[in-house]
């Protein structure tokens, strides 16, 4: 086994390290701290994710599985005949396995994620329940350049974005990212995206507050990760979890609230904290159909059709790419 060379570990870290530690410092010099969303996604992160997504509270994942179930074959058959499926941040792949079963021509699934590890677990699980599909994971950044398996060059492109992952970037990230997707894809692709829509504060407050505060505990997860792998010494108790629904902005934010005065340190870098200062760690916007409508536009894509459930919760959306913008 070869054993770590200390004084060269720094220069040798990987790229993704060296990005979370500029991320977290420049997050934390902010004058209101801030962390990207991206981050809570660790293994653990992931995990306490799927089990956000069975709680009572939260109703987008049993609300959009619910519409996938219902209208399953009119939404694979707007998927060109023979199509690479690229999904952007994959996680469970519980959503493309209500898909799947329509999708019997496939050329390739490509889950992508950040999450490498539960990434290509769940890969492996998917692989072994449908034999017949070819799984191509990559672990990667979507909001960075990278490449689809070299295989699916020849073949026609969709995407999936469930989740309504999408609304944890501002509006003009947004669009930035839908539009980055269609160069990803081509001219001509289409993409499936979930959406979660505008309705009563009370219910947005309640699915980002759970009672068996596992929310809280994905929120604080954050601070964990940053502990272990950038060396930091956050006091976990030292914390709370906050969220609220902005009504003006439609969204939720969420926050860690220092819960004292206290002095934290990240890779030997101190950050005071206030007592009542908070690092904001994610936006969840939520849109209208006619807002998100356009918002998809505006990134070239065409609205094609648009299904949601009887109580209107939430939204699943097929694009079609009908101008690939350089930028
Ligand atoms: N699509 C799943 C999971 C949603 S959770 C669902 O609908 O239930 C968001 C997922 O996106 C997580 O798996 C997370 O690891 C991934 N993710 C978040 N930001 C990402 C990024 N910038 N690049 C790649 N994956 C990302
Ligand atoms: C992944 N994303 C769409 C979730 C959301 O609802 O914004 C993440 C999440 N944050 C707290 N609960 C769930």
């Amino acid at each position: 086994m070869n054993a770590p060379i200390p004084h060269l570990a720094p220069a040798a870290a990987p790229a993704a390290d060296r990005s979370f530690l500029q991320d977290v410092l420049g997050g934390l010099r902010a004058p209101r701290k801030q962390l990207p969303a991206k981050y809570f996604y660790d293994r653990r992160g992931s995990e306490l994710f799927e089990a956000i997504t069975r709680l009572p509270e939260y109703y987008p994942t049993r609300t959009e599985l619910a519409i996938l179930d219902r209208y399953g074959p009119e939404i694979a058959a707007r998927l060109p005949p023979g199509s690479g499926l690229v999904e952007f941040g994959s996680g469970s792949t519980a959503k493309v396995r209500r898909l799947l079963p329509h999708l019997t021509d496939l050329a390739a699934y490509v889950p992508v994620d950040v999450s490498e590890e539960f990434l290509r677990s769940e890969a492996e699980e998917l692989g072994r329940d449908f034999p017949r599909l070819r799984v191509e994971p990559v672990a990667a950044d979507f909001t960075k350049p990278f490449a689809l398996p070299e295989d699916l060059a020849g073949a026609p492109k969709a995407g999936f974005f469930p989740g309504s992952t999408l609304g944890n970037f501002e509006p003009e990230a947004a669009a930035g990212l839908l539009g980055s997707f269609a160069r990803t894809l081509g001219h001509g692709a289409t993409l499936i995206v979930g959406i979660d829509l505008v309705k009563d504060k009370a219910v947005l407050d309640a699915a980002y507050n759970d009672a068996a505060e596992v929310t809280a505990a994905f929120n604080l997860n954050l601070l964990t990760r940053i502990n272990r792998e950038l060396g930091a010494d956050f006091d976990l108790d030292g914390f709370s979890h906050h969220a609220f629904f902005d009504e003006d902005l439609a969204r939720i934010e969420m926050h860690l609230v220092s819960r004292r005065s206290q002095l934290v340190t990240v890779a030997g870098v101190p950050f005071h904290f206030a007592s009542g200062e908070t690092i904001h760690t994610e936006n969840s916007y939520k849109y209208t159909v006619p807002g998100f409508r356009a918002l998809a536009r505006g990134a070239g894509w065409e609205h094609a059709c648009v299904w949601t459930d009887p109580d209107g919760l939430f939204s699943v959306h097929a694009l079609t790419a009908s101008t690939i913008r350089r930028h």
